[in-house]
C-alpha cells in the first residue's frame, strides 16, 4: 500500500542564533520530523549538540525529535538523549563494540518508551544489522560519510534500501528505512523508489530561498517514485 515518504530536516543546517524561527519553518513545511545531528568530535571528525540543544527543542516543538547519534561510547550517552526528550534514537553499528552492545543499546531505548534505530555507514553492510532489523523502529542508511552537511550522496546507498526491505519483508517487520546525506530532489526518488520511508535533508531544505517549497518538491518526487515502484 502507498505511503506518503516522510522528511526529516536536520538542523545541522539550520541558523543556531535562530533555531526557534527555523524549528517553525520546518513545521510549517509540513517535515515528519526533526533531525538531530550529534557528533562528538571522535566518532567523526566534527562537533555538534547535544544534550542541553535538545532539552530545549523538546519544549519548543511536538514534532518528533529523531536524535542520530554519531558519537564514542554511546551506550553511555542514550539514557541522557532518552531523558532529554528524544523520541527516536539511532545509535552507529560501528560505535558499538559487538552484537551484545547493539542489543543493549536497543533494549535501553525501547525500555524508556522511545524507538530504536541502528545506522550503518556507507562502507558498512547491510548484514552488519541484520539480526536486530526484526526489532528495529527505522533503519538508518548513510548515503555520505557522515560528518558534515552539504555533501554528494554516495550512489549505491539505494541498493542498500532495496537489501533492508527484502530481509524486512522476509522476516516479516517492517521498520521504518531512513537514508541520509545529500538528499534533495534529485536524489530523492532513487530512494524512495527503492523503499525509503524517511529522507534526512539537511542543505537541501535550510539553504534553499523557500525551504517549504524545496521540501515539498522533495517529497513530491519522493512520493511519485514510491507510487511507482508500488505500481500505483
Ligand atoms: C551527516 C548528517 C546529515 C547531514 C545531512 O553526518 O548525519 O544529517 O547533516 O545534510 P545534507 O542533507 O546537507 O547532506
Ligand atoms: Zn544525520
Amino acid at each position: 500500500m502507498f505511503q506518503p515518504v516522510r522528511i526529516a530536516p536536520s538542523i545541522l543546517s539550520a541558523d543556531f542564533m535562530n533555531l526557534e524561527r527555523d524549528i517553525r519553518l520546518v513545521e510549517e513545511a509540513g517535515a515528519g520530523f526533526v533531525h538531530v545531528d550529534v557528533m562528538d568530535g571522535h566518532f567523526v571528525p566534527n562537533l555538534t549538540i547535544g544534550v542541553p540543544v535538545l532539552k530545549q527543542l523538546a519544549r519548543v516543538t511536538d514534532l518528533p525529535l529523531d536524535v542520530h547519534l554519531m558519537i564514542d561510547n554511546p551506550l553511555r550517552e542514550i539514557p541522557w538523549f532518552l531523558e532529554a526528550g528524544a523520541d527516536f534514537v539511532t545509535v552507529h553499528a560501528e560505535a558499538l563494540a559487538n552484537e551484545d552492545e547493539m542489543q543493549q543499546a536497543i533494549n535501553m531505548i525501547h525500555d524508556a518508551g522511545a524507538r530504536a534505530a541502528l545506522s550503518v555507514k556507507p562502507k558498512t553492510p547491510v548484514s552488519a544489522i541484520e539480526e536486530f532489523i526484526p526489532q528495529l523502529d527505522m533503519v538508518l542508511l548513510m548515503s555520505v560519510e557522515p560528518g558534515f552537511s552539504g555533501q554528494s550522496y554516495i550512489a549505491g546507498t539505494e541498493d542498500k534500501v532495496a537489501e533492508v526491505v527484502r530481509i524486512a519483508r522476509q522476516r516479516c517487520c517492517d521498520p521504518l528505512v531512513q537514508v541520509d546525506g545529500g538528499i534533495g530532489a534529485a536524489t530523492a526518488p532513487l530512494v524512495a523508489g527503492a523503499g525509503a520511508d524517511v529522507l534526512v535533508t539537511g542543505n537541501a531544505f535550510f539553504k534553499a530561498e523557500d525551504p517549504a517549497k524545496a521540501l515539498a518538491d522533495i517529497a513530491r518526487a519522493a512520493d511519485e517514485a514510491r507510487a511507482r515502484a508500488v505500481g500505483e
